[in-house]
Protein backbone atom coordinates (compact mmCIF):
# COMPACT_ATOMS: atom_id res chain seq x y z
CA UNK A 1 0.00 0.00 0.00
CA UNK A 2 2.60 2.46 1.20
CA UNK A 3 4.52 1.52 -1.94
CA UNK A 4 1.53 2.46 -4.10
CA UNK A 5 1.23 5.53 -2.89
CA UNK A 6 4.47 6.42 -3.21
CA UNK A 7 4.17 5.50 -6.76
CA UNK A 8 1.75 7.38 -7.34
CA UNK A 9 3.03 10.29 -6.25
CA UNK A 10 6.40 10.05 -7.74
CA UNK A 11 3.99 9.31 -11.05
CA UNK A 12 2.21 12.97 -10.24
CA UNK A 13 5.09 14.89 -9.75
CA UNK A 14 6.50 13.86 -13.62
CA UNK A 15 3.12 14.45 -14.68
CA UNK A 16 3.13 18.18 -13.31
CA UNK A 17 6.83 18.24 -14.75
CA UNK A 18 5.85 17.18 -18.28
CA UNK A 19 3.19 19.46 -18.92
CA UNK A 20 5.61 22.44 -17.59
CA UNK A 21 8.15 21.12 -20.23
CA UNK A 22 5.50 21.34 -22.49
CA UNK A 23 4.68 24.62 -22.33
CA UNK A 24 7.94 25.70 -22.08
CA UNK A 25 8.56 23.86 -25.90
CA UNK A 26 5.22 25.16 -26.73
CA UNK A 27 6.39 29.38 -26.23
CA UNK A 28 9.84 28.49 -27.99
CA UNK A 29 8.01 27.01 -30.80
CA UNK A 30 5.15 29.82 -30.98
CA UNK A 31 8.21 32.62 -30.70
CA UNK A 32 10.32 30.87 -33.13
CA UNK A 33 6.99 30.99 -35.93
CA UNK A 34 6.58 35.02 -34.87
CA UNK A 35 10.07 34.99 -35.64
CA UNK A 36 10.15 33.94 -39.20
CA UNK A 37 6.67 35.66 -39.65
CA UNK A 38 7.84 38.71 -40.88
CA UNK A 39 10.87 37.54 -43.16
CA UNK A 40 8.75 35.10 -44.60
CA UNK A 41 6.05 38.13 -45.69
CA UNK A 42 9.05 40.23 -46.79
CA UNK A 43 10.53 37.10 -48.88
CA UNK A 44 7.27 36.33 -50.60
CA UNK A 45 6.27 40.17 -51.13
CA UNK A 46 10.30 40.40 -52.91
CA UNK A 47 9.61 37.29 -54.62
CA UNK A 48 12.82 35.67 -52.88
CA UNK A 49 11.66 32.08 -53.38
CA UNK A 50 14.85 30.78 -51.44
CA UNK A 51 14.47 32.72 -48.85
CA UNK A 52 10.71 32.35 -48.29
CA UNK A 53 11.76 28.29 -48.65
CA UNK A 54 13.92 28.56 -45.72
CA UNK A 55 11.84 30.73 -43.31
CA UNK A 56 8.52 28.63 -44.01
CA UNK A 57 10.94 25.35 -43.31
CA UNK A 58 11.71 26.49 -40.13
CA UNK A 59 7.90 27.34 -39.26
CA UNK A 60 7.30 23.86 -40.60
CA UNK A 61 9.33 22.97 -37.65
CA UNK A 62 7.57 25.07 -35.09
CA UNK A 63 4.19 23.61 -35.76
CA UNK A 64 5.29 20.07 -35.49
CA UNK A 65 5.48 20.93 -31.85
CA UNK A 66 2.06 22.73 -31.88
CA UNK A 67 0.73 19.55 -33.59
CA UNK A 68 1.47 17.21 -31.15
CA UNK A 69 0.87 19.47 -27.80
CA UNK A 70 -2.86 19.94 -29.38
CA UNK A 71 -2.61 16.00 -30.26
CA UNK A 72 -1.94 15.64 -26.35
CA UNK A 73 -4.55 18.03 -25.24
CA UNK A 74 -6.96 16.61 -27.58
CA UNK A 75 -8.14 19.68 -29.30
CA UNK A 76 -9.51 19.03 -32.36
CA UNK A 77 -9.96 22.77 -33.56
CA UNK A 78 -6.37 23.27 -32.49
CA UNK A 79 -4.85 20.67 -34.26
CA UNK A 80 -6.34 21.08 -37.30
CA UNK A 81 -5.68 25.27 -37.09
CA UNK A 82 -1.62 23.66 -36.74
CA UNK A 83 -1.97 21.19 -39.53
CA UNK A 84 -3.09 23.32 -41.63
CA UNK A 85 -0.25 25.88 -41.20
CA UNK A 86 2.16 23.68 -40.88
CA UNK A 87 1.01 22.05 -44.41
CA UNK A 88 1.06 25.86 -46.03
CA UNK A 89 4.41 26.24 -44.16
CA UNK A 90 5.61 22.74 -45.77
CA UNK A 91 3.95 24.07 -49.29
CA UNK A 92 6.18 27.07 -49.23
CA UNK A 93 9.60 25.51 -48.19
CA UNK A 94 9.05 22.82 -50.83
CA UNK A 95 8.21 25.66 -53.94
CA UNK A 96 10.23 27.25 -55.88
CA UNK A 97 7.13 29.39 -57.89
CA UNK A 98 6.53 32.98 -56.29
CA UNK A 99 2.29 32.54 -57.03
CA UNK A 100 2.05 29.35 -55.26
CA UNK A 101 4.03 30.54 -52.21
CA UNK A 102 2.04 33.76 -52.38
CA UNK A 103 -1.22 31.53 -52.14
CA UNK A 104 -0.08 29.53 -49.29
CA UNK A 105 0.93 31.96 -47.08
CA UNK A 106 -2.39 33.74 -47.01
CA UNK A 107 -3.91 30.47 -46.18
CA UNK A 108 -1.26 29.86 -43.64
CA UNK A 109 -1.62 33.55 -42.20
CA UNK A 110 -5.51 32.79 -41.67
CA UNK A 111 -4.52 30.24 -39.29
CA UNK A 112 -3.02 32.78 -36.45
CA UNK A 113 -5.90 34.94 -35.66
CA UNK A 114 -8.45 31.60 -35.83
CA UNK A 115 -6.30 29.62 -33.07
CA UNK A 116 -5.23 32.64 -30.99
CA UNK A 117 -9.11 33.84 -30.50
CA UNK A 118 -10.05 29.90 -29.73
CA UNK A 119 -6.38 29.35 -27.49
CA UNK A 120 -4.50 32.43 -26.50
CA UNK A 121 -5.61 33.98 -23.11
CA UNK A 122 -3.99 36.35 -21.05
CA UNK A 123 -2.74 39.68 -22.92
CA UNK A 124 0.82 41.44 -24.69
CA UNK A 125 3.77 40.50 -22.70
CA UNK A 126 2.23 37.44 -20.56
CA UNK A 127 0.12 35.43 -23.14
CA UNK A 128 -1.40 31.80 -22.09
CA UNK A 129 -2.05 28.74 -23.37
CA UNK A 130 -5.80 27.80 -23.15
C1 LIG B 1 -2.60 26.01 -33.21
C2 LIG B 1 -2.74 27.29 -32.57
C3 LIG B 1 -1.88 28.46 -33.00
C4 LIG B 1 -1.51 28.83 -34.26
C5 LIG B 1 -1.86 28.16 -35.59
C6 LIG B 1 -0.71 30.03 -34.12
N1 LIG B 1 -0.59 30.36 -32.79
FE1 LIG B 1 0.48 31.90 -32.04
N2 LIG B 1 -0.04 31.36 -30.14
C7 LIG B 1 -0.87 30.31 -29.81
C8 LIG B 1 -1.01 30.24 -28.36
C9 LIG B 1 -1.82 29.20 -27.59
C10 LIG B 1 -0.25 31.29 -27.83
C11 LIG B 1 -0.08 31.65 -26.33
C12 LIG B 1 1.03 30.85 -25.70
C13 LIG B 1 2.38 31.39 -26.02
O1 LIG B 1 2.59 32.61 -26.02
O2 LIG B 1 3.27 30.58 -26.28
C14 LIG B 1 0.35 31.99 -28.98
C15 LIG B 1 1.19 33.08 -28.89
C16 LIG B 1 1.69 33.80 -29.97
C17 LIG B 1 2.52 34.99 -29.85
C18 LIG B 1 2.97 35.61 -28.54
C19 LIG B 1 4.28 34.96 -28.14
C20 LIG B 1 4.79 35.48 -26.85
O3 LIG B 1 4.52 34.86 -25.82
O4 LIG B 1 5.48 36.51 -26.88
C21 LIG B 1 2.81 35.40 -31.12
C22 LIG B 1 3.65 36.61 -31.53
C23 LIG B 1 2.19 34.46 -32.04
N3 LIG B 1 1.50 33.49 -31.30
C24 LIG B 1 2.27 34.54 -33.41
C25 LIG B 1 1.68 33.63 -34.29
C26 LIG B 1 1.72 33.74 -35.74
C27 LIG B 1 2.40 34.85 -36.51
C28 LIG B 1 1.04 32.66 -36.23
C29 LIG B 1 0.76 32.27 -37.67
C30 LIG B 1 1.85 32.28 -38.60
C31 LIG B 1 0.57 31.88 -35.09
N4 LIG B 1 0.97 32.50 -33.93
C32 LIG B 1 -0.16 30.72 -35.19
C33 LIG B 1 -1.47 29.44 -30.69
C34 LIG B 1 -1.31 29.44 -32.08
Amino acid sequence: MKRTLLLISVLAAFAGFSIAQDDAAYSTAMKSISASNAPLRTAITAKDTSAAAAEAAKMASGFDTLIAYWKAKNADDAIKFATTAHDSAKTIADSKDADAQAAALTTLSGTCGGCHAAHRGGGRGAYTIK
